[in-house]
């Protein structure tokens, strides 16, 4: 048995540490334990047995914590040990753990620690990175944590237009999870400040709180999507659960209101004005498509851009640039009618800000027959 101690201490990954794993975890299950992550396990549980202890009082177990700690990064076990022994100093790691499981309770629990510690650089730092991926997951944690102080970090960022889209979005949806959150929102869009991309998720958002004295201001200054009837509609997060009826769906999409089929074509049925749909079930889940047809002009596709002409005699022409020529463009209008104007005749051309796919197609059908529709949709695929 000796023998085995030694042999273990001069593999020397953990040193003195393997002394309380083997009488913790038992002798036989750690000689089991062949790979360092198996190690790495009964390391933690070996070292969640000793509650209460302060570390810095002893420097030889801070010492085998913090190697633990290391091996354990970005993953739930960095978090506990972090909260158990308060660690300090551990920012970094624990906003890898908040961005890789930001809707898990590692990752909150994480977040939280780091709201906790005050290190607001950090934070700051995250939501402003580069990488805008990632600060959304950083947004989305801290939404998760439905703490107040999250406000402060993610106020600014739906209040600033230099912003990525993406995150802002998240943003709002985290602002909502809090009532201080869902105020901030409130008042930049009553002082009209809430860029105009975000007043959907806004609307969507703070529609469906649960507090009623927010909800029935968000009635009024960020009024929710009607349906048809000017029902309300459901959130997007609501829809995604419902199921839909595929075949009622496919004769939805091509009934002449809302009349989908006008403007794409799916297996070679349909005028092709913006992208084929035959596959778009592979692009995109449920909550894209729902986005698509509820906020048409919030990700406008690359090459299905508007464009308006107002032409020397007064005349205007408006829809996508089908091709370009030194002296000429065609104009796709809807109803897929190509209008070839020559450029000696073109006194303006401008980009539209929204899409050429109209706004509230949803009022052309109950909230049923659009998730019929969704599901249709997501039935598109590549065979
Ligand atoms: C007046 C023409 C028009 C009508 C009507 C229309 N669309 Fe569109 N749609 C477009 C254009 C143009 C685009 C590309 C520009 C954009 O993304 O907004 C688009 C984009 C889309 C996209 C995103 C495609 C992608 O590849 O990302 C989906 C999904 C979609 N439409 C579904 C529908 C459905 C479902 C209906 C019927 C309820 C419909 N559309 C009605 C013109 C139309």
């Amino acid at each position: 048995m000796r023998k085995m101690f030694r042999m273990m201490f001069n593999r020397g990954w953990l040193g003195g540490l393997l002394v309380a794993v083997l009488i913790s975890a038992g002798v036989g299950r750690v000689l089991a334990a062949d790979t360092d992550a198996e190690k790495t396990a009964l390391a933690v549980e070996a070292l969640g047995r000793l509650q209460g202890v302060d570390i810095n009082a002893n420097p030889k177990l801070k010492d085998a914590v913090m190697r633990v700690l290391e091996k354990t990064r970005g993953t739930a076990n960095f978090v506990k040990l972090v909260q158990q022994f308060k660690l300090k100093g551990q920012s970094a790691g624990l906003l890898e753990v908040a961005a890789a499981q930001p809707a898990g309770e590692s990752g909150v629990e994480a977040m939280r620690l780091v709201l906790a510690g005050g290190n607001a650089k950090v934070i700051e730092a995250a939501l402003t990175g580069t990488n805008v991926v990632r600060a959304a997951k950083i947004a989305e944690a801290l939404g998760n944590t439905a703490e107040k102080q999250a406000v402060k970090f993610l106020a600014p960022v739906i209040a600033d237009s230099q912003r990525d889209v993406t995150l802002q979005k998240q943003a709002v949806r985290s602002l909502a999870r809090t009532t201080d959150g869902a105020n901030e929102v409130l008042k930049l869009a009553r002082e009209e400040k809430l860029a105009e991309a975000l007043k959907f998720t806004a609307s969507t958002e703070l529609n469906a709180v649960r507090w009623p004295e927010i909800k029935a201001e968000a009635a009024k200054v960020l009024p929710p999507l009607q349906g048809q009837n000017a029902a309300p509609l459901p959130p997007i997060g609501e829809l995604v659960k419902k199921k839909g009826d595929v075949a009622n769906g496919e004769k939805i999409y091509f009934r002449a209101n809302p009349g989908c089929a006008n403007c794409h074509v799916v297996n070679g049925r349909g005028i092709e004005l913006g992208p084929n749909l035959s596959e778009i079930g592979t692009k995109l889940g449920k909550d894209a498509l729902y986005e698509a047809i509820l906020e048409p002009s919030s990700g406008v596709s690359f090459g299905f851009e508007a464009w308006s002409f107002t032409l020397k005699n007064g005349d205007e022409a408006y829809g996508l640039l089908a091709s370009e020529t030194a002296d000429e463009v065609a104009v796709k209008a809807v109803g897929g009618i190509v209008t070839r104007l020559k450029k000696s005749e073109i006194e303006s051309r401008q980009p539209s800000k929204l899409s050429i796919m109209p706004a509230g197609l949803q009022a052309a059908m109950t909230t049923q027959e659009m998730v019929d529709l969704v599901e249709y949709l997501s039935t598109l695929r590549k065979n």
